[in-house]
C-alpha cells in the first residue's frame, strides 16, 4: 500500500508530479488556450463581478490560500483576503454582496472551515469549495467547487494536497483574469505552457532528495529553525516551518524575510539554521541582502535556489537547487525540498512520520 516507500508521506511527496498533472488534466487545454472548470463556468458572472475574494482554511490549506492571494491579486487585480477559519467564524466578519468565499480543505471535514463557510453562506456569500475528498461535507455544503485530484492523502503531514490546491487556485485565477479581460492572450498562453511544464520540473526538484538528506543529517539536532521567504514564497516559508514542527517536533518559525530585522534576528546565532527561499526571479537582490544579515550574525544558511545560482551558493552553508520557473509558480517547486528536509529529519530522529503525536488527519472538532 505504501508502494515500496517507507512512509506514506514520502510516497505522497513523490506522487506530486502526477497529482499536479491529474489536477490540471481535463481542465487546461494548452493548444486551444482555454481552462474549463465546470464549477466556475456555471457561475462565471459571479466571478467576473466579484468585488473581493475571501479565502477560509486552516493549517496547510491556509498556506495554500496565502499563495493564492498573491497569485490572484496579481492576475485579477481584486482584493483577496485569507482568513483562519477559526478566527473568521468568531469575529462577526464583514461579508458584502458580491463577495465570493473560497473554502479550502483537503479532507473537506475540518470543523472550523465548515462552520466558517456556513456563516459566510448565511450572510449571503457565494461559497466555492476546493476539496480533495470527493463527496466530503465541505464539498457538499459549497454552492460550487473544484476538486484537487491528489488522490488519497494518508500521511498526517499534508504534502500533495498543498501543491494541488495551489494548482487549482492558479487555474481559477487565470480563468477569472481571462474572463475579466485582465490578461492578454499571449500572457495567458504563456502561463498555460508554464503550468504544463510544472510536473516535470517537480520531478527534477525531487532529485534534491539526497541533498535534503545530507542537510538533515547536519542539522537534525538543532533546537530551532527559521524559514524565510518573500512574495510568493513567503507562505512557502510558513509551510516549511509547519512541516518541520509537526513531524520532527523541532520548533520552527516561518517569516517574511524582511520582517526578520523587526525581531527574530535576535534569535540568530551559530546554532540557528535558517532556511531561505532565494529563487532568482523573486526579489532576488533583497533576499541576498537578507542572507548577508544572517551570515554576519553567524547563522547557518540553507538556501533554496534556482539551478545554476552562484551568489547564494557562495554565501550559504548548503544549497538545494530547483528548476527555473515563473515566479508565481515557484511555490510548487520550492515546497518540495522543504517537505523532504522535514521528512528526513523526522525519520532520523525516530519520530512517527505518518502519525505524529497529538495530531489527527482531519480535525473534526473545533
Ligand atoms: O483537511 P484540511 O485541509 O481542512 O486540514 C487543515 C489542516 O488541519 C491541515 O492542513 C494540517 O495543518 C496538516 N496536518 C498540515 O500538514
Amino acid at each position: 500500500e505504501k508502494g515500496g516507500y517507507e512512509h506514506f508521506m514520502l510516497k505522497e511527496i513523490y506522487e506530486q508530479p502526477q497529482a499536479i498533472r491529474d489536477t490540471f488534466r481535463g481542465r487546461m487545454r494548452v493548444k486551444e488556450g482555454i481552462i474549463k472548470m465546470a464549477g466556475v463556468d456555471d457561475h462565471i458572472d459571479k466571478f467576473i463581478n466579484a468585488k473581493r475574494l475571501v479565502i477560509l482554511a486552516c493549517g496547510t490549506s491556509w498556506h495554500a490560500g496565502l499563495v493564492a492571494e498573491y497569485i490572484i491579486e496579481e492576475l485579477v487585480r481584486i482584493p483577496v483576503e485569507v482568513e483562519y477559519a477559526s478566527e473568521f467564524r468568531y469575529r462577526n466578519p464583514v461579508i458584502e454582496k458580491g463577495d465570493i468565499v473560497i473554502a479550502i480543505s483537503q479532507s473537506g471535514e475540518t470543523a472550523d472551515t465548515m462552520a466558517a463557510m456556513k456563516l459566510a453562506k448565511e450572510q449571503g456569500a457565494f461559497v466555492f469549495g476546493v476539496c480533495n475528498v470527493v463527496g466530503s461535507s465541505i464539498s457538499r455544503e459549497a454552492h460550487a467547487g473544484a476538486y484537487t485530484h491528489a488522490g488519497p492523502e494518508i500521511g498526517v503531514a499534508s504534502t500533495k494536497a498543498f501543491t494541488t490546491q495551489i494548482t487549482v487556485l492558479t487555474l481559477l485565477g487565470l480563468k477569472i483574469a481571462k474572463a475579466k479581460g485582465k490578461i492578454s492572450t499571449s500572457d495567458f498562453h504563456m502561463h498555460l505552457e508554464e503550468l504544463n511544464l510544472v510536473p516535470q520540473k517537480v520531478e527534477e526538484a525531487l532529485q534534491s532528495n539526497e541533498q535534503a538528506k545530507k542537510i538533515a543529517e547536519v542539522y537534525k539536532d538543532a533546537a530551532n529553525f527559521l524559514y524565510l521567504g518573500r512574495g510568493f514564497n513567503f507562505p512557502v516559508a510558513l509551510e516549511g516551518a509547519l512541516k518541520l514542527k509537526e513531524i520532527s517536533y523541532i520548533h520552527a518559525e516561518g517569516y517574511p524575510a524582511a520582517e526578520m530585522k523587526h525581531g527574530p534576528i535576535a534569535l540568530i546565532d551559530e546554532q540557528m539554521p535558517v532556511v531561505v527561499i532565494a529563487t532568482r526571479r523573486g526579489h532576488y537582490d533583497k533576499i541576498v541582502s537578507n542572507i548577508q544579515e544572517i551570515k554576519s550574525r553567524k547563522g547557518k544558511i540553507i538556501g533554496i535556489v534556482t539551478k545554476g545560482d552562484v551568489t547564494v551558493r557562495d554565501l550559504a552553508d548548503y544549497v538545494i537547487e530547483v528548476p527555473e520557473i515563473m515566479d508565481s509558480m515557484s511555490p510548487l517547486l520550492t515546497t518540495i525540498p522543504l517537505q523532504l528536509l522535514s521528512y528526513h529529519i523526522a525519520v532520523m530522529l525516530g519520530k512517527n512520520v505518518d502519525q505524529p503525536r497529538n495530531l489527527a488527519k482531519s480535525v473534526t472538532v473545533e
